[in-house]
């Protein structure tokens, strides 16, 4: 299903990425742009991040650095 009409991504694109490392929706808009024009596809975008994670895709969590 599409999930990102603007920039023709699917949730199978979706749940690639996360389980290549994207956790969030900011990387999903740097990976797949996700989100970064109309905005609409947001909120599923991210429920199906959820859905991978909770599914046991093991999605790694951002790296913070300390300076
Ligand atoms: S539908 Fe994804 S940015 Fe418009």
């Amino acid at each position: 299903m599409f999930v990102c009409i603007c920039h023709g991504v699917t949730d199978r694109d979706i749940r690639n990425a996360a389980a290549d490392g994207v956790c969030s929706l900011d990387g999903l808009g740097e990976e797949l742009k996700v989100g970064t024009c109309c905005g609409r596809c947001s909120d599923c975008a991210s429920q199906i991040l959820h859905e991978t994670a909770a599914a046991g895709v093991e999605i790694p969590q951002p790296v913070v650095a300390i300076a």
